[in-house]
């Protein structure tokens, strides 16, 4: 069974998600820990409730960002970490955290990437106007919102449906995504072609 530790900075929805499919078995993986860099997040107490291991890293104690990431490492080491999964976690990871763990850092972005790249994706496609936007998970790779795409699914924007019910709706459209994309990385059914990750059967 792989190990995987995931990095939070806010509500941690996405966590909860994680975590309830590992209770119920439909997510087949270990947690080992879950990592913020805010005190304050409600992720963390999601962790403790579910009796999870939890780090916070205080980025003001470091002297730079490598130096932040190379903690990073030693615990992900210490823990024998399989895949890093970044649920909502603020902070860029350096190029050599990046190049470290090539195509084992997954993330979730609430959006159709490429399109409404950034922190705030969901509003972003709103005020655009887009018919259609979605939820993509990929890996992490030097670039934000940027590597190789593991999954993608769309929905519909409705007329006169206000920012907040579409907001609802992608945050559920990401907690059903999000451990099933987990799932089939851990199987290490795939390979990762380029910017294409192939997968050997279909889910
Ligand atoms: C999610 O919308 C995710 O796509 C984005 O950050 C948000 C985290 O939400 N990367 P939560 O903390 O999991 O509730």
């Amino acid at each position: 069974m792989k190990t995987i530790a995931v990095f939070a900075s806010g509500n941690g929805t996405n966590l909860q998600a994680i975590i309830d499919n590992i209770k119920k078995n439909t997510l087949k993986v270990r947690l080992a820990f879950v990592l913020s860099d805010n005190s304050a997040a409600f992720a963390l107490k999601r962790a403790q409730r579910a009796g999870v291991k939890t780090i916070f890293l205080d980025p003001k104690k470091f002297s730079s960002k490598e130096a932040y990431d190379k903690e990073i490492s030693g615990y992900l080491k210490d823990y024998k970490v399989d895949l890093v999964v970044l649920a909502g976690f603020m902070r860029i990871l350096s190029p050599f955290f990046v190049k470290k763990f090539r195509n084992r850092i997954l993330n979730i972005h609430p959006a159709l990437l490429p399109a409404f790249k950034g922190a705030s994706a969901i509003k972003d496609a709103f005020i655009y106007g887009a018919k259609v936007t979605g939820v993509t998970v990929h890996f992490v790779d030097e670039k934000i919102d940027h590597g190789p795409i593991i999954a993608q699914e769309c929905l519909e924007v409705k007329e006169a449906e206000p920012l907040d019910k579409l907001e609802g709706r992608i945050h559920k459209l990401e907690h059903d995504i999000y451990p099933k994309a987990i799932a089939m990385i851990a199987s290490g059914g795939f390979s990762v072609v380029g910017r294409k990750v192939v997968f050997r059967k279909k889910w």
